[in-house]
């Protein structure tokens, strides 16, 4: 039944497994059950409001996003509660006016003292009260003030004395992903909810609430041991799992409840590769396997229901080609692969591949797979 429905629809495309997806909200949901901390759901990686939905049950409802289309788009189906959780451009702050005037419960997040000399000034041009979360840098990763830096409670003081709200402090530990071991993302759970933690502290000893301690990532969500003083944990990859989480070890590659479905469009039988129809357009052009243990190419290639093809990997892409070929540069046997053979894709970053296409297809067993539309943009 599957099968024959999933032959109707135009390749590539990108499926989600409805099971598996709700197997990895389970798992995540039953972590922070027992850390006793609500999640902030990160939505950037699904962009659907029903995906969105099934990760928010049992929390607080708030969520996090990373561009104002996720904003507006959710904001539109009920969400009032974002925190937009990328270092505010100051050219945005005018949409974000515009935004709290409507209604929208929209939080920021700056670490610059001259990002938050616009807010102060923003402010009192538009004559609105913004909400500003601090952000922590735990581990040299990317962005955020360190949390013994002198400019941290200046910041947090100028902000204040502007009229903007200061609701707390946010970290995430992107360095999570580089992880060698379990006990380093571990270690590094804990120096993410040090952070955050030590970074309140400072602003509460100024006299300010700081009531918002908000934390995560999914590795480091998923094996943090405890999470005292953190007040919500922010994941969003989870929900699909991908390649890069399986070689980190924080799922298993049986987990990954996303693909892209292709077809073979022919051969190269001189290096006993396959085409297909899936490029870096329907991948991306996600590397993040290529630092792990197993480098997995553009993405690792299982049979039209998931099922285990050895160590078959897209080596190359093109932007509508992918080349398949042993991952140990064996050749594959080109019978085992006729022109219009359809095959799935495990990507190596859920966000990045998904980002690529407008739509998913929801797969469950003996159901027409139903379509879900994606918010795309800025
Ligand atoms: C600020 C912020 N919070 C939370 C997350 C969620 O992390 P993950 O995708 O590992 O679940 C991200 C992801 O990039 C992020 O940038």
């Amino acid at each position: 039944m599957l099968t024959d429905s999933l032959s109707g629809l135009p390749t590539p495309c990108l499926l989600v497994d409805a099971e598996k997806m709700q197997a990895n909200i389970q798992a995540m949901n039953a972590q922070l059950g027992r850390l006793d901390v609500p999640l902030r759901p990160h939505l950037k990686t699904c962009k659907n409001i029903e995906i969105a939905q099934a990760m928010l049950a049992g929390h607080p409802g708030g969520v996090t996003v990373s561009t104002l289309a996720e904003a507006d788009y959710f904001f539109s189906h009920g969400i009032q509660d974002l925190l937009y959780a990328v270092g505010i451009a100051p050219g945005k702050l005018t949409a974000v006016a515009q935004r709290l005037e409507a209604g929208m419960n929209i939080s920021i997040i700056l670490d610059q003292e001259a990002t938050a000399e616009a807010v102060v000034k923003a402010a009192r041009q538009h004559g609105c009260r913004y909400r500003v979360l601090l952000e922590i840098d735990a581990d040299g990763a990317r962005a955020g003030f360190k949390a013994d830096a002198a400019t941290l409670p200046d910041t947090a003081l100028k902000l204040d004395a502007g009229g903007v709200e200061v609701a707390g402090i946010m970290v995430h530990a992107g360095g999570s992903y580089a992880c060698c071991s379990q006990q380093a993302i571990i270690d590094m759970a804990e120096t993410e909810r040090r952070s955050a933690v030590t970074a309140a502290e400072r602003l509460r000893s100024l006299g300010l609430a700081c009531p918002e301690v908000s934390i995560g990532s999914t590795p480091t969500a998923l094996r943090a041991t405890a999470l005292a003083g953190v007040t919500e944990v922010r994941a969003g990859v989870y929900v699909f799992q991908d390649l890069v989480m399986a070689g980190l070890g924080v799922c298993s590659e049986s987990d990954i409840a996303l693909s892209v479905m292709t077809e073979v469009i022919g051969h190269r039988p001189a290096t006993g590769e396959v085409l297909v129809d899936a490029g870096w357009m329907a991948l991306s052009r996600d590397r993040g396997t290529a630092s792990q243990r197993r480098d997995r190419g553009y993405g690792l290639v299982r049979d039209l229901h998931g099922g285990d093809l050895g160590e078959l990997i897209v080596r190359a892409t093109n932007q509508e080609h992918g080349i398949v070929s042993q991952a140990d540069g064996g050749k594959v046997d080109l019978a085992d692969f006729p022109v219009g053979r359809r095959l799935r894709i495990l990507p190596n970053h859920a966000c990045a591949t998904a980002a690529q296409h407008t739509h998913f297809w929801l797969t469950l067993p003996d159901a027409v797979p139903r379509r879900l539309e994606r918010c795309m943009g800025w």
